[in-house]
């Protein structure tokens, strides 16, 4: 495992990140200023998450250049089509004082769980990131909580080819099928509740990891991710856990425990309904 991944489009990026959803409500411009000061440089926001004015506002005063960050923004359901999508990039731009992304997705595949017309409506927002990626305004485009039908619509249909999904992804919830379909098509994986809330943390299973490997559960989890090469997201408000949340070079899980790690019973946030396709949890 290396400190970057390469993107299909030959784009490096960090092969850890820092998520910013609901980043502690009342001071997130200061637990994202934390996170710089812990070292992170790659961050995870959304136009639905209310944090890119303060990540904006974080990344101005630490007065580090805005080309040594890699920032990702998503385009919100309501937001969809081609050129509802001009806009809402136009104003995550403004928001983030900033004018590119290293990468921007379409946030979720269904504006609305019964919305039948998704594949029209995701193409065309599609064709909105294609321009943005060919005018040079963001260095790589793709997906989130796209399932493989949804990704198999786009790659159909487009010119130019996701380069992520960002799904949820932790032990106990790994998507294989999601996983395999993206890997084997050159698509970027990358995990969302990475610690998956730390509820998985306390299966015994996780707990015999951690001491065999004399590192936590959290650090389990985010390990497990990059070996899977998925990159992980973790949030966190404590400067502690941020920086051990990146302490995950310095072991490695052998392929038995992985595979063991893979047989924890499946329970994610985004499969709670048989075809996943509802609106489960408000990300
Ligand atoms: P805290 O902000 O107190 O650190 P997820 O990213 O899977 O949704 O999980 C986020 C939760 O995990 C947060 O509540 C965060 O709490 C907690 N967390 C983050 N890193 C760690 C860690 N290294 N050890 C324990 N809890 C952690």
């Amino acid at each position: 495992v290396q400190d970057c991944f390469e993107l299909n489009n030959g784009v490096q990026i960090p092969c850890v990140g820092f998520g910013t959803y609901k980043a502690a409500q009342g001071n997130t411009a200061d637990v994202i200023r934390t996170a710089i000061d812990a070292g992170y440089r790659y961050f995870d926001t959304a136009s639905f998450y209310g944090t890119e004015p303060f990540l904006c506002e974080a990344i101005k005063d630490s007065g580090i250049p805005r080309e040594d960050f890699f920032i990702t923004s998503k385009v919100w359901k309501t937001e969809m089509g081609y050129e509802q999508t001009k806009k809402a990039f136009q104003a995550t731009l403004e928001r983030l004082g900033t004018d590119y992304l290293d990468l921007y997705l379409i946030h979720w595949p269904l504006p609305e769980p019964d919305y039948e017309d998704w594949k029209a409506l995701d193409i065309e927002t599609w064709r909105a990131l294609e321009e943005f990626y060919k005018e040079g305004r963001v260095r790589a485009i793709g997906l989130s909580n796209f399932l493989p039908h949804h990704i198999e619509n786009i790659l159909q249909n487009c010119e130019v080819c996701p380069a992520v999904d960002q799904i949820e992804f932790h032990p106990g919830y790994s998507q294989e099928a999601v996983l395999s379909y993206c890997q084997e098509r050159g698509i970027q994986v990358q995990g969302w509740s990475p610690l998956g809330r730390m509820r998985v943390s306390k299966e015994p299973l996780m707990l015999e990891m951690a001491e065999k490997y004399k590192v936590t559960t959290a650090q389990i989890c985010l390990r497990y991710a990059l070996q899977r090469k998925v990159i992980p997201l973790p949030k966190s408000s404590s400067m502690e856990r941020m920086k051990q949340n990146q302490e995950l070079f310095g072991f490695e899980i052998s392929a038995e425990d992985m595979y063991r790690l893979e047989t924890l019973p499946q329970t994610g946030w985004s499969g709670e309904h048989p075809d996943r396709e509802r609106v489960y949890f408000d990300k």
